[in-house]
This record gives C-alpha cells, sequence and structure tokens, in this order.
C-alpha cells in the first residue's frame, strides 16, 4: 500500500516569463492551453513553442474522441514535452498526451491495471484552482460511447513539475475561483474519510488544504470575493494538497452523486458535487450515531470534526453544528447557478440513484461508510427532488 508520493516537484514563479527562462521553454514544447488563459501569457509564449488551444477537441470535459483528434494533430508536430496550462480538463489531457502511446482510450477498460507509460516530460500549470490535478496521478475521461466518466490513476498519469504563477489566476472570475476551491475542499474532506486508502500521510495533506480552505473562506465570507486575489497562492497550496492527497485516497460520495448527475442536467462540476456535500455528511453523521461504524470510522469521524471546527472557529460544537457552519460557509461562498431548482421527478431520482449505485461503484467504494441504492435515491430526492 502505498503511503505517499512525493512527485511531481513542485515550483513557483512570479511571472510566467521567469518560468520560459528557468525551464528554456522553446521548440521542443506543445503548450497546451486553453484561449482564456492563453490571453494571460500570449505576449510571453517562447519562439518555436507550437501553441495548441483545447476547445478544438471540446468543451468542458476530456473525451476519448476528443483525445484521439488531439492526438492526431500532435503527431505531426515534434516535441519531447508537454506544458500545460489551464484547468483540470487541460491538464489531464496532456497526461495523455504524455503516457498513452499508441493506446486507444476507447480500448481501456476501466480496470485498475492501465498500459500507460509516461513518456515525454510534462510540465503543469494551473489556472484554476480546485483540480489538483497538477499534482495527482490522476485524469478523468469521459467514454463518448455511453457518456459515462472513467477515474484513470497511474504513475504515469503524473506530470513532472508543477508549476504555481498566482499572476495566471488574477483574472479568474468569482464563480470559477470559488468553484474551484469548492471542489478541493470536497476532495480534502472526501480524501480524510476515505476509509479504503486514506494513509497519515494523505490525511496529513487533507487536512492542511482543509485548514487553508477554511481560513480563507472566512476571510472572504468577511472581506467579500474582491479580496480573492491575496489569497491566490494560498488556495493554489491547498488545491494542491487535496490534489496530492486524492491521489492517494481518491474523492467518493459527492462526486459519485455529482458525476451521476452531470450526466443528467447541465451543471458544473463543483457546484453538482457541493450539492450533494451537505446530505453526505449527514448520512455519515446518522451512521455514527446509529452506532453503524467501527472504532477506526469514529476515529476519523471525530478528527474530521475536529479539523472542520476549528478552521471555522467554532471550537467545541456538536457535529451536526459543524456540519450546518460548514453549508452555511459554502453558501457565502459559491452562489448555486441552479439553486432553488428542484425539479427532478421520484422516478427520476429513482433512475438516478439506480445509475450511481450501477455506475459509480468505484468511487462510492471510497466512502466513509457504505451507501444502499436506496439512500443514494433518497439523496437526490432531498438535493433535487421537487418535493
Ligand atoms: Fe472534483
Amino acid at each position: 500500500m502505498r503511503e505517499l508520493c512525493f512527485l511531481p516537484e513542485i515550483q513557483r514563479f512570479d511571472s510566467f516569463g521567469e518560468f520560459v527562462r528557468a525551464h528554456r521553454a522553446g521548440d521542443r514544447d506543445i503548450i497546451l492551453t486553453d484561449n482564456s488563459s492563453l490571453q494571460n501569457f500570449r505576449a510571453e509564449v517562447p519562439p518555436g513553442a507550437a501553441v495548441v488551444c483545447i476547445e478544438k477537441y471540446g468543451e468542458g470535459k476530456v473525451t476519448d474522441t476528443g483525445f484521439e483528434a488531439l492526438r492526431h494533430d500532435a503527431s505531426k508536430m515534434w516535441f519531447d514535452r508537454v506544458i500545460a496550462i489551464g484547468g483540470g480538463v487541460c491538464i489531464d489531457m496532456a497526461k495523455m498526451l504524455c503516457a498513452a502511446g499508441e493506446i486507444r482510450l476507447d480500448e481501456i477498460p476501466d480496470t485498475d491495471h492501465f498500459p500507460f507509460s509516461h513518456n515525454k516530460e510534462l510540465i503543469a500549470i494551473p489556472t484554476t484552482c480546485g483540480s489538483g490535478s497538477e499534482a495527482a496521478e490522476s485524469a478523468v475521461i469521459c467514454r463518448s460511447g455511453n457518456g459515462s466518466k472513467i477515474w484513470f490513476t497511474d504513475h504515469a498519469l503524473r506530470a513532472d513539475y508543477a508549476v504555481m504563477i498566482p499572476s495566471l489566476l488574477y483574472s479568474l472570475p468569482e464563480a470559477e475561483f470559488a468553484g474551484g476551491c469548492i471542489d478541493a475542499l470536497i476532495y480534502a474532506v472526501e480524501s480524510f474519510s476515505n476509509m479504503l486508502q486514506s494513509t497519515k500521510s494523505s490525511r496529513m495533506l487533507a487536512e492542511k488544504a482543509l485548514e487553508i480552505i477554511l481560513l480563507v473562506f472566512e476571510h472572504l465570507c468577511a472581506e467579500g470575493m474582491n479580496a480573492r486575489i491575496k489569497y491566490i497562492y494560498f488556495m493554489q497550496l491547498a488545491s494542491l494538497y487535496a490534489g496530492a492527497a486524492a491521489s492517494i485516497a481518491p474523492p467518493s460520495a459527492s462526486h459519485a452523486l455529482g458525476n451521476q448527475l452531470m450526466e443528467k442536467i447541465d451543471i458544473p462540476h463543483a457546484e453538482a458535487c457541493l450539492s450533494f456535500l451537505d446530505a453526505v455528511l449527514k448520512k455519515y453523521l446518522r451512521d455514527i450515531t446509529g452506532e453503524r461504524v467501527t472504532e477506526d470510522q469514529a476515529a476519523v469521524w471525530g478528527d474530521l470534526m475536529v479539523i472542520m471546527a476549528k478552521g471555522m472557529d467554532i471550537e467545541g460544537a456538536d457535529d451536526e453544528e459543524i456540519i450546518e457552519s460548514l453549508n452555511d460557509l459554502l453558501n457565502c461562498i459559491y452562489r448555486r447557478s441552479r439553486s432553488g431548482e428542484r425539479g427532478l421527478t421520484k422516478k427520476e431520482c429513482i433512475r438516478l440513484g439506480t445509475d450511481c449505485w450501477e455506475q459509480q461503484q468505484k468511487l462510492l467504494s471510497c466512502s466513509f461508510s457504505p451507501f444502499s441504492k436506496k439512500e443514494l435515491t433518497a439523496i437526490y430526492q432531498s438535493a433535487w427532488g421537487c418535493s
């Protein structure tokens, strides 16, 4: 069992130009990015580097067919390094470009053993804080055939360098910043409470991520979201810690429920997962109070509650109050684009609960305590069902 992985090397630069000089970026490189990130460093693109924007290969997610189109275009270029500058989708695409070789993604079964090999150098420069992909040995790919998401986890799917350049995030819109930070927080909570794979070291990283995120959220609630620029570096660090923790112990139920919901309605990833976090934590609390947990689970839960209470400065509060306070804090940070919409029928909630149970077992198996099909359906009903 792996305790902790120290790759990639993590670096920080004040500007993109400083990064270019330090890494001698140029004609050996493909810069894989997105149109909005490109605006922030276009003037400093090194001579000879090929710039490829991911929008050409699909919007908002990495699909196997989108990746095949990218690989086809890249095969006509000479490069031995990929510099990914963007969000999780961009970095995941770059990971595949560096590790998939000739293997077709639509032919890879969803198992734990993947035929990847890390055959090109990868530098990941995140322009969002949240996915933690720059620090994780994983990539999420959507199957075009049935729309399902596959969470590939393999040592080959790593960056060689994760580079933080906070100035590249200064123009990140509030909603994207908030969504990214919420995603990182959910990664940290779910990684910490993953009873299957988490280790003392991964919990240490998740704890640090939670400590930073909750502290910054408290500040942002008091100061307003316009103050976010001064916290970007801290959130980048927290997101990186959460990503590294999730690399050892992946997220679980909120992501499983959220992923399944995203197949039904068009909603940002963080918002989909966030809409279930409160119900998921309350389900765990019911299992704790109903004494349906082991001593180990009770100890992990106790630690998580202490960390969250400390982070929100409500030490001594009971578990229910801690979960309520977390929900209030997150509602202060993230304005839900689909708030108030609870239009799913009972039948649709039952379908979602069944599909989630059947298709998301890989994530559900990482949950703090097991979910039944009925519990999943009840959570869809409570979060999205019409009364
Ligand atoms: Fe996520």
